[in-house]
């Protein structure tokens, strides 16, 4: 972005200016999904693009919060492992509809549980745990393999999970638990919880919104 940089120097905008500079080294792609068809459908929109590599599939309504960053986690474990590796994290029982839910086997490490069985939003009477997939997958390329020929799911749309569950069929997948933070942007409450739990630690805003929150306070009852 040479003109905007040009434009910052010039009205002396050095801390915006610093800003761009340091996103000039990533480059963005994108690739669009003509009709609303599925994640898994989504997801095999890029299969060209990946090639026969290992990649990571991150949702961008689920905001995670840890020491180690979740997806850094998850290469961690695929060093290990060498199969695909996805998140899952602890939710309340009656919760897990909202998700895919898996069956989870023996740990072969703490945290890291083989998988008998993947479940796209189960009944919460059937749901095999309460282990659900958070919206962080590191996958081997043959994912792709089951994607094309992945019959649609829940909500007759074409799912991520099923396709994971036909993988691990024919080679290991793995589930990684995560102990940190996560935050829901994809309604509306959750969007706003998240922005204030950022903002109250963000060094630029805290103080003013913590005044802000108080002041509130004092208003409602
Ligand atoms: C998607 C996945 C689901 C996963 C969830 C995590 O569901 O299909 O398996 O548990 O993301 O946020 P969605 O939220 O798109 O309904």
């Amino acid at each position: 972005m040479p003109e905007l940089e040009q434009n910052l120097k010039e009205k002396g905008k050095n801390d915006l200016l610093q800003l761009v500079e340091q996103t000039t080294d990533i480059n963005i792609y994108f690739i669009r999904q003509s009709h609303p068809r599925g994640l898994g459908d989504a997801v095999l929109m890029a299969k060209d693009f990946v090639g026969n590599e290992p990649f990571v599939v991150m949702l961008g309504d689920d905001i995670m919060q840890d020491k180690i960053p979740l997806t850094q986690q998850l290469m961690q474990r695929y060093d290990q492992t060498h199969a695909s590796t996805l998140a899952v994290m602890k939710v309340p029982h009656e919760e897990v509809n909202k998700y895919g839910v898996i069956d989870p086997g023996a740990q072969s490490q703490p945290g890291l549980y083989d998988v008998k069985q993947f479940v796209e939003k189960p009944d919460v009477e059937k749901a095999p745990s309460d282990l659900a997939i958070i919206g962080r997958y590191l996958l081997t390329p043959e994912i792709f393999d089951m994607l094309e020929t992945q019959n649609p799911g829940a909500g007759n749309e074409v799912q991520l999970t099923d396709a994971i569950d036909r993988l691990n069929q024919i080679q290991r997948v793995f589930a990684h638990e995560f102990k940190g933070g996560r935050f829901d942007v994809g309604y509306k409450f959750g969007y706003l919880k998240t922005s204030i739990e950022f903002g109250l630690k963000h060094p630029e805003v805290k103080d003013d919104l913590k005044a802000y929150i108080k002041e509130l306070g004092k208003k409602i009852k």
